[in-house]
């Protein structure tokens, strides 16, 4: 089992990376956080000028500066998790703020970009044994993945789930403004032209607005028990 490819795809805000990570954890696979490798792209449009300042892309100039970007994912030896670094440079938590966040979207919108995350991906799938978190991953990146799980939750929750996380860490949130953030986003992943958000075909569908973590770890069990019956997981 350890050539499996596990895809999870779903809404912002439904917790793909814990699930994802958890997984991962659990059957000694991989962890692919694919938004990090765009979110790590965008840094790079970021510090090298390619997005100005009303939000344009040079579009010509970052197909042209890909060939200079590097990215990939190490493990953290005394976390043991997996951080994303842009040529050489850890940028885990720096890919995470607020100019970064407010201009991935787009980029991940354009197809070069797409294709260049893609073979990224793929690299990393050529011998199995991955987790891949993502919005196409079980539709475009790995349709073949033996495993695909959407996951879902009611828009109110995921943005009740935000506010807690930002006011966890001692920022401002205001439950109104990040609610329209969600519905917003959810309609760009839905209704983009190339790769848009949806549930392939024979991905099994996981709600978890009621659900903790463990709840979600009882529910894969289930899962892996019901598809890999023979199989020690
Ligand atoms: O999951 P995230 O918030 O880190 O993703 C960052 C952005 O990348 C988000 O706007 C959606 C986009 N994305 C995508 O288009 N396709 C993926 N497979 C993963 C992320």
């Amino acid at each position: 089992m350890n050539n499996l490819i596990i895809a999870v795809d779903g809404y912002s805000s439904t917790g793909k990376s814990t699930f994802a990570k958890l997984i991962a954890s659990k059957l000694g696979l991989i962890f692919l956080d694919s938004g990090a490798i765009y979110r790590a792209i965008t840094l790079y449009a970021l510090e090298h000028g390619l997005i100005l300042s009303d939000g344009e892309i040079i579009k010509e100039k970052l197909k042209v500066s890909l060939e200079h970007v590097e990215v990939c994912f190490k493990i953290n030896s005394e976390s043991g998790k997996s951080e994303t670094f842009l040529n050489g440079n850890n940028v885990e938590l720096r890919i995470r703020l607020l100019d970064v966040s407010s201009n991935v979207s787009v980029i991940s919108t354009i197809d070069f970009v797409r294709d260049y995350v893609d073979e990224i991906l793929r690299e990393y799938g050529v011998r199995g044994g991955v987790v891949a978190d993502g919005r196409d991953i079980g539709t475009v990146v790995f349709p073949h993945a033996q495993l695909k799980i959407f996951m879902t939750a009611d828009a109110k929750i995921r943005a009740q789930r935000r506010v807690d996380e930002l006011l966890g860490r001692g920022e401002k949130a205001d439950f109104d403004e990040i609610y329209n953030n969600v519905i917003e986003r959810d309609y760009i992943d839905s209704h983009r032209d190339i790769a848009p958000l949806r549930k392939a075909e024979d991905a099994i569908e996981l709600d978890n607005s009621y659900m903790t973590i463990e709840d979600q770890m009882v529910w894969l069990d289930h899962i892996l028990k019901e598809r890999f019956p023979d199989q020690v997981l």
